[in-house]
Formats: C-alpha cells, structure tokens, sequence
C-alpha cells in the first residue's frame, strides 16, 4: 500500500527542509518537493526515512498526500510563488490548502487569495520567523486567510511552532493577508531593533572605547536585564567570533553595508499610506539605504574634518543600555500602532494581545519586553496605544532621562544615532499637547487658502493675510 502523507512542502531549501524535519519530528508524515536533485537528497540523508519523503515529481507529490491537502511553500517570495501556485493548482481538489510561509507582500496575498477563492481551493499566508534554526526547532507562526482553512493545519503548526510557558507561538491572526501582514510589521520593528543596538555598538566603541572582547561581555549582561532578547543575545556571539583569514574578529571585516530583502521598505511604504508615524523603523530602514552609499561617504568623510569639541555628558554604559531599551520600547509601540491602525482599514480584526503573545518565542524579534506588551493589551484589550498603558508609562519614564544624556552626548561627539534620536524625538513629538503645526496651518492658508480649524469654534475658516 502506498504511505500516505500529512503534510506537504515546496521548496526544500534550508528552511523548507528544516521546517519539515521538524513536522516530522513531532509524528506527521511529510513529504518534500523540489525541482534540484540535490535539495531532495540532501533531505533524505537527513534521515528520518520512513516518515519523511522527497520528490523531483509533483504528480507523485500531490498524489500522496492526505485530503484535504495541506501544502506550504518555502520559496523565494514574488514570481516562485505564482509560479509554484500556478503548477499544482490543476492537480488540486476543492477544498484543498496552499499555504505561503514566505515573505510575501500582503497585496500579493490578497491577490492570491481571491483567485484561488474561485477555485475552490484555501489560501493561507502564513508568516514564520526564526530564520532556519527556529524553522527546525520552533519558529513563530503568524497564519492568515479563512479561519476554517486554519483548523485544517493548526494541529500541524501548533505542534511545530516555538513553545511559551507551553503556549504554541502561533495563532490565526485574521482574514485575508493578515499573516504576512503581521510579519511584514515583524520586520520593520526587526530592523529597528537592529540598527538600535549598531547604534549602541558604535557609541560604545567609539565613545566608550569598548573593544570587542567587552562588547561581548556588556551585550551578555544586557542580555539578563530587561533588554534580554535574540537580537541581543546573538550580538553578543558576533564578538566573540575570530576571523579565518587575519589574526582579528571576524565583525571588524565586515563591511558596513547592510542589505535588505524589502519587507523593512515595505512597512514604511504602507505606514505612509496608512497615516500612522513608524519614524524610527523608517529610519532603520534609510541607514540601510545610507550605508550602500559607501565610496560618497568614505569621500564625505575626509570632506567634513570638524572636530566636535561640544558639551558632552560624561555617560555610563548603563545610561547606554537604559536608552537602548528605551528605544525598542519606541520601536515596538510603532509597530503596534501601525497593526492597530491596518486592523480597522484591511478589516483583518487583528488581536494585539494575540499577536504579542506569539511573538514572544520564536521570531527574530522574541525578547522579555514582548511579556509586557502582551499583559498591557490582556489588561485593557481596547488599549489605544502601548505608550498610553500604565505599566508601560512607568518603563519608558525610568529611562528617559538616561536616553537624553547618551543623545546629548552622540550629537556632542558627532556619533550618528539615527534611529536613537528619532526614537527620543518620536516620543517627545508623542507627548506634547502643543505642536507648531498651527504655523503650519497659516502658511497653508496664505499661500493656497487652504483653510484652518480653530481651538475656540468649530468650522473651517479662511483669513485674508495681507
Ligand atoms: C525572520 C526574518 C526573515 C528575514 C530576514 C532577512 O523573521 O526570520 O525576518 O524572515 O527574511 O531577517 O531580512 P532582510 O534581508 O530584509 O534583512
């Protein structure tokens, strides 16, 4: 008889092949799909022979699996997707269940979804982060699409995904493309986080004079504070590694271009459409942009020789990691404000709670703050914003003074702190009932007779200004 299979996945690179080495793992038949004979092998060396396969044949692949059919694809997101759609679809049975684990725009998903709708087949966009390790040990799963498509593979991603106090770390997020939208706002605090805590590896070596070795041991003892995360934690690890080809560490040959495979770009595209202020993941996304502008900065460089000999506040490593946690608490708020925001004008309902709960293990962005943010929208599940939460009030108020001094301290020294100063700016913008942009209003009006609102009366009111 021939063994069927529960579950399917397309696309058998190192994250497809870990993300089904470990459904096998907990008890489902998998089955692998993939069009390099390699990739396949590669699988099968991996063992778990008799409740794993791999296949260079779609027709034997869809063949053997259980109905209805649960497929995912792990493939480059854009064109691979539509492609892999547009193969398999006239193999598939009503009823059946495609899922997209990749990063994929959510229009695209939108896309997808109501085109496979008229087929009779499910579409999900699933979210997963974790990176390859967490794909093999336990990722977070953020699942978007028909909830009753959900049911059909929650035993599955329940089981897979990253455990907290026992807690699966994946729920369904809402309809439609949900999931990836969720992940692409993931992303956009990801980079946040990141270029947060470059920022503070700068201002430490170069302020500070911390070599590597220390910079090591400092990010280790944030990583048993409050700043305990993965990214923190794994920047500790980067210290620490030698390099292969000089007698150095292997950060100090890096070059400081970063790269991006656009989904930071794309929140920051979608919060302008959206209205919503994300300035500080914005900002992590233009330093990814600053630093590819390597030669004209090299040349700027030695252009620009001014030696910032400013009033600079003596600062202690400590004030450093207070203004960093400062930060990510800014970071996250904007990304919650953006989900909040997309939740009403997509209608994907969006549970913030939810969403925190699973993000706590998993995802690239998992740290101890995400408890907090968890418990501040299980506390008052209408929460406008997180900055408005009582608990998270008192945080940021025991930080902020800190974060000011190291400010102070990076324009003083002519340290750039890009993200830094705008997550301080951000929240000093926040907080203040009086902003200048009633001048804003009048210089509308004069030039264009654009017209005002007024604090004492209701109405729109036009002035002639000469
Ligand atoms: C994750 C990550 C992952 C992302 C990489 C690279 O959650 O596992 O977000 O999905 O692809 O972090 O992203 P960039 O190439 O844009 O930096």
């Amino acid at each position: 008889m021939t063994q069927l299979f529960d579950f399917g996945l397309v696309g058998l690179g190192v994250m497809g092949r870990n993300f089904l080495l470990n459904v096998a793992d907990h008890h489902f038949f998998a089955i692998g799909l993939d069009t390099d004979a390699q990739k396949v092998s590669d699988l099968i060396d991996e063992g778990h022979s008799d409740i794993i396969e791999g296949t260079l044949d779609k027709v034997a692949f869809i063949k053997k699996l259980t109905r209805p059919r649960k497929i995912m694809l792990l493939v480059p997101a854009g064109r691979p997707v539509d492609h892999v759609i547009a193969d398999l679809v006239p193999l598939l049975d009503s009823g059946d269940l495609i899922i997209d684990g990749g990063n994929s725009h959510f229009e695209d998903t939108n896309r997808r979804f109501t085109s496979l709708k008229s087929k009779d087949i499910y579409f999900m966009g699933a979210g997963v982060s974790g990176g390859s390790e967490g794909a093999r040990k336990g990722p977070s799963i953020m699942p978007g699409g028909d909830p009753e498509a959900y049911e059909i593979i929650k035993p599955i991603f329940e089981a897979v995904a990253a455990k907290v106090n026992d807690e699966p770390c994946v729920n369904f997020m809402g309809k439609g493309s949900a999931g990836n939208y969720v992940k692409m706002i993931h992303n956009g605090i990801e980079y946040s986080l990141m270029q947060l805590i470059g920022e503070s590896y700068q201002l430490m070596k170069l302020g500070l004079k911390q070599d590597n070795h220390r910079l090591k041991q400092t990010y280790h003892d944030w990583n048993q504070g409050v700043l305990q995360s993965f990214l923190v934690e794994i920047t500790s690890q980067i210290f620490d590694k030698k390099d292969d080809f000089t007698s150095g560490d292997l950060v100090d040959q890096i070059l400081d271009k970063a790269k991006q495979k656009g989904t930071g770009k794309w929140t920051s595209q979608n919060a302008m459409d959206l209205g919503v202020a994300i300035p500080t993941i914005d900002a992590a996304v233009s330093m990814r942009q600053i630093s590819s502008m390597k030669d004209i900065r090299m040349k700027a460089s030695e252009k620009y020789t001014e030696r910032s000999d400013g009033f600079a506040p003596e600062i202690s490593v400590e004030e450093v990691r207070d203004a960093l946690y400062f930060a990510f608490i800014m970071s996250y708020a904007q990304g919650m404000d953006q989900l909040s925001r997309a939740s009403k004008e997509y209608q994907y309902d969006l549970n913030l709670q939810s969403i925190a709960q699973i993000w706590r293990g998993g995802c690239i962005i998992r740290a101890r703050f995400l408890e907090d943010i968890h418990l501040a929208y299980k506390n008052d599940s209408s929460l406008e914003n997180l900055l408005l939460s009582p608990a998270i009030i008192d945080k940021v108020n025991s930080v902020v003074g800190a974060t000011r001094k190291v400010v102070q301290y990076t324009v003083a020294k002519g340290i750039p702190t890009l993200a830094l100063s705008n997550a301080l700016n951000y929240f000093d913008v926040f907080k203040s009932a009086e902003l200048p942009l009633n001048l804003i209003q009048a210089q509308r009006d004069l030039f264009g007779s654009h017209t005002y609102e007024r604090k004492d009366r209701s109405g729109v009111f036009h002035s002639e200004w000469d």
